[in-house]
């Protein structure tokens, strides 16, 4: 979850670890770059200003919302592909495909401020909106659907498994007792029941972004589209991605570990014989974290983690 500062009323998003992400892609002028979370167009921007007529970016998201503001702000840029796509997806996509092999692809994952901040879209435990919480409001599941329709059991399992959460039966039982709920503010009020005082702004946090990761599918996503980046990168390009929860974190890191040869290869499918084959090289071998002065200047940035991996010729 990501990143505007109060001091910028009204915009968008405020991109994070810009320098480092431009650093990680090793830009080159004349390259060819997949930003697959493009967001408000911040990180594309940035890349942008790194190349020169030769070069290309294709900003992609899965909100329509998002895509109307980027076509916005690059309608004049030449260079400038803009696409709805969910990135789960861009393996055997025809428009991601058209420009590959990429020199770097970019994952800012999670939300953007925007999205966070707009009560009607009902990411928000503190602004009371309907129970939403799609990124792509054309998909029929919502946040109120998984609320009301699951089972107690499903229900807890989601909790527990994407908010991490030490009390998700309780809290399932305490939703499915209140059902139907249909608004952020009415959930979160039996949230702060089933805490019973404990820990409210974490537990409320937990939940919310258990439903979110549900509703959106973002764990599934993040395992199809790390794979399909791979594939999609040249000899030598870089994968860029920053997560803001340690569910995202871990996926990228033990992706990266796979494609190392350091850990056993889940999406390959190799033969289980001989030496495991190594990919790409992560750079640093651990995740950067932002420094205090970007924290300070935008607290939205403080979870981020950037990992860097590069596609190693065969
Ligand atoms: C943190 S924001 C990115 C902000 C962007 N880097 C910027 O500078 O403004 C994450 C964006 O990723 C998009 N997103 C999340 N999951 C996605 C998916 N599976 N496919 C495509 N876009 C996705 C969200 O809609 C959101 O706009």
């Amino acid at each position: 979850m990501a990143a505007t500062t109060t001091s910028e009323p009204g915009s968008f998003h405020v991109p994070v670890m810009v320098e480092q992400v431009v650093a990680g892609l090793n830009i080159r002028a004349g390259g060819r770059y997949l930003d697959a979370t493009a967001g408000g167009g911040g990180h594309t921007d940035a890349l942008l200003a790194h190349l020169d007529d030769r070069g290309r970016v294709v900003a992609c998201d899965r909100d329509p919302e998002a895509i109307a503001r980027l076509e916005e702000r690059f309608r004049r840029d030449l260079r400038v592909t803009v696409y709805r796509v969910n990135f789960a997806g861009i393996g055997g996509d025809p428009i991601v495909g058209r420009f590959a092999p990429y020199d770097g692809v970019l994952f800012d994952f999670g939300v953007s401020s925007r999205q966070i901040d707009d009560p009607q879209r009902g990411f928000s435990f503190m602004h009371d909106g309907p129970l939403d919480m799609r990124m792509d409001r054309t998909q029929p599941l919502t946040a109120a659907d998984v609320v009301n329709d699951y089972p107690e059991a499903e229900l807890a399992r989601v909790l527990r498994e994407y908010g991490e959460q030490p009390r998700a039966r309780r809290i399932a039982a305490e939703i499915v007792r209140a059902r139907p709920l249909a608004t952020t503010a009415g959930l979160a009020a039996v949230i702060e029941r089933a805490a019973a005082g404990r820990e409210r702004t974490k537990t409320l946090a937990r939940v919310f972004q258990a439903l979110r990761i549900e509703v959106n599918g973002e764990l599934d996503a993040i395992d199809r589209a790390l794979r399909a980046a791979y594939d999609l990168l040249a000899a030598n390009g870089r994968l860029v991605a920053l997560s803001y929860h340690s569910l995202e974190d871990r996926r990228v890191k033990r992706f990266l570990r796979e494609m190392a040869g350091e850990e056993e290869d889940r999406w390959l499918a190799l033969p289980t014989t001989g030496e495991r084959a190594v990919r790409m090289r992560a750079l640093p071998r651990s995740a950067v974290k932002p420094g205090a002065e970007e924290i300070e200047r935008n607290p939205r940035a403080r979870s981020a983690r950037l990992r860097i991996g590069e596609k190693l010729a065969r």
